[in-house]
């Protein structure tokens, strides 16, 4: 086990078990930042599983934020319906046009710019930057929250141990590299990935993005809140609540 092999472990395990999730590009397909921003709002108070349709709904009649921002809002409010947390869909456009208006039509790359839009907050912020274009940062959910618990065996509890939940899901990351925050440009792509435009395992610091989304089907499928599948986890070797045998304890809670 070990820091360093974590992440490694992590993008081996998801490129073979990755979820078809309609918002995810397919390995070598680019990565939408449109996409990704639209699934990371439906997603913030909805399922996998009802977001899906939605999801595939908005950009059938949507297929970019210039149409979005075209669009009136009783005909995305009327689109929502069902989603519930209707200020989702009101900063939904409100985003769409300040994006167009503001940045020509393009998201921003950095997680400080992503947040000073409407409905991004600290979580979507670092969920785009990571997912979208790659930014070394890790966006901290509840199943991310799960696993690293687990993980690290934090044995303070919640929510206390946030900021400390934060820091070391950040680890898995890989090591930080200075002056660039691993955001990858268009030579990685030939460089790292090699002429087939596929990624590799090995290609840590360009593949953030990979990296959270296994944490997170990680967190779905096997670290699961009751009866985690340790035995299918790639990390289970490494995984402090695991060797002392107690990992349904973690997260541990303040007890209300
Ligand atoms: N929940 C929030 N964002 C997600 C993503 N990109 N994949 C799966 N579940 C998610």
């Amino acid at each position: 086990g070990g820091d360093r092999n974590r992440p490694v472990l992590l993008l081996e395990w998801y490129d073979r078990n990755r979820r078809l999730l309609p918002w995810r590009a397919l390995p070598g397909e680019p990565v939408d930042p449109y996409r990704v921003w639209l699934s990371e709002i439906m997603l913030q108070q909805t399922t996998v599983k009802t977001v899906g349709p939605y999801f595939e709904k908005f950009l059938a009649r949507w297929p970019d934020v210039a149409a979005m921002a075209r669009a009136s809002l009783d005909d995305i409010l009327r689109m929502w319906a069902g989603l519930g947390y209707y200020s989702r869909a009101r900063n939904l456009h409100a985003c769409a046009v300040k994006v167009l208006r503001d940045h020509g039509g393009r998201f921003p790359d950095t997680e400080e710019d992503l947040r000073a839009l409407p409905g991004i907050g600290p979580y979507t912020a670092a969920a785009i930057a990571a997912i979208a274009f790659n930014r070394r940062t890790m966006p901290v959910d509840g199943n991310i929250e799960r696993v690293v618990s687990r993980l690290f065996a934090v044995d303070e509890p919640l929510p206390k141990a946030k900021p400390r939940i934060h820091t070391l899901a950040a680890t898995l990351l890989g090591p930080s590299r200075s002056g660039r925050d691993g955001k990858s440009r268009a030579g990685d792509v030939k460089t790292r990935a090699g002429r087939d435009g596929k990624s590799r395992a090995s290609d840590v610091k360009t593949r953030a993005g990979d990296i959270a989304q296994a944490l997170m089907d990680l967190g779905a499928a096997i670290c699961t809140p009751k009866k985690p599948s340790c035995v299918l986890c790639p990390l289970s070797d490494d995984c402090a609540a695991r060797a002392r045998g107690d990992q349904e304890t973690f997260p541990r809670k303040t007890p209300k």
